[in-house]
């Protein structure tokens, strides 16, 4: 395999062409060929990533850890609160070093205002690819398997009706990066997105219009509703889940008035019942069941969650596969 994209930054796929993220699901879908049926895939022998998590993870980390070793490489994991980070030393300073020690270096920091712009700091000064794994504003990883997972499942997207809709949730003040990255990603796609949300838990301004722009362009559309069950009725895919209200609160507090003012807000039989008879359920997970999602939704019929998170494996090595060459 030619790691057609040697050396490109994997920040947001805003930076990526239709023809370029066409060729990364092409490559996710011959490596999740040659996963279940034991091919070999050597395309990484003896390259080395860093893996820089400010925050927990289960299916990044370990999608990233398993399928380096599986393309023949190795992956460090880097727990930042244990790396010299912690003690300031600056984002330049880690991406130099680290980058003329290994191949890539992939890093999760979803720390408003500061994870978009640390990654684009290290990417300044890295001599190999900075592959984001989840910053405050994009998770490139998530929304690339769930459009692959999407394609799957449904085959063509063209006026798929895909509503975000945001849930109620407790566990944590989550990002907005998966459903901003959504928005964005699904209209080049000629998908017709619908955001739903209760007032005060918008996403950037530049973030919606360039979702429009994106539409407008590719034949797809979008659209904002504040009505949940809206948003549900006669849905071809719902993803229904938490963000935090960051743009109009940057208070790092879980629960507030806003959030228990919109407990309705959750995914339950009845408002899947809403969508079409084949609609399919989607969480990037970890899901807050009882809260967003009740048990027999996510575990039921119309949930396709785990293929998704099974995805986030393929795509990982896709990406990775095709950034990391040789130096
Ligand atoms: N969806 C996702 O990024 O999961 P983790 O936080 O477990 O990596």
């Amino acid at each position: 395999m030619q790691p057609l994209f040697k050396g490109r930054h994997f920040i947001t796929l805003e930076e990526w062409t239709k023809p370029e993220i066409d060729k990364l699901l092409e490559v996710s879908y011959q490596l999740k060929h040659d996963f279940l049926h034991n091919v070999p895939t050597p395309y990484l022998q003896d390259k080395t990533a860093f893996l820089m998590f400010f925050e927990q993870s289960t299916r990044t980390r370990n999608s990233m850890e398993a399928g380096l070793a599986q393309l023949g490489g190795h992956a460090t994991f880097l727990d930042t609160s244990m790396m010299q980070v912690s003690h300031g030393e600056s984002a330049k300073d880690t991406a130099i070093i680290l980058s003329s020690y290994g191949h890539g270096i992939a890093c999760r920091n979803c720390f408003w205002e500061v994870g978009n712009k640390y990654l684009r700091e290290m990417a300044a000064w890295s001599t190999v690819p900075i592959i984001s794994l989840q910053d405050d504003l994009f998770h490139p990883m998530q929304a690339l398997a769930d459009l692959m997972t999407i394609q799957e499942v449904k085959g063509e997207t063209k006026h798929l009706k895909v509503s975000i809709i945001w849930a109620y949730a407790t566990s944590h003040k989550k990002p907005i990066s998966v459903p901003l990255s959504q928005i964005l990603l699904f209209p080049r796609y000629a998908m017709d997105v619908t955001l739903a949300y209760p007032k005060g838990y918008e996403l950037p301004d530049w973030a919606i219009a360039k979702a429009k722009m994106n539409a407008a362009a590719n034949g797809g559309s979008f659209r904002i509703t504040h009505d949940m069950k809206e948003a549900f009725t006669g849905a071809d895919i719902v993803i229904p889940k938490n963000w935090g209200s960051w743009v109009s609160n940057q208070s790092k507090a879980v629960v507030d008035d806003l959030l228990e003012a919109n407990r309705g807000w959750k995914c339950t039989e009845e408002m899947i019942a809403l969508g079409m008879p084949d609609v399919k359920y989607m969480h990037a997970l970890p899901a807050d069941r009882g809260n967003e999602v009740v048990d027999s939704v996510i575990d039921g019929p119309h949930s396709i969650v785990y293929q998704e998170a099974e995805n986030r494996l393929h795509t990982a090595k896709a990406v990775m596969a095709m950034v990391m060459g040789n130096k």
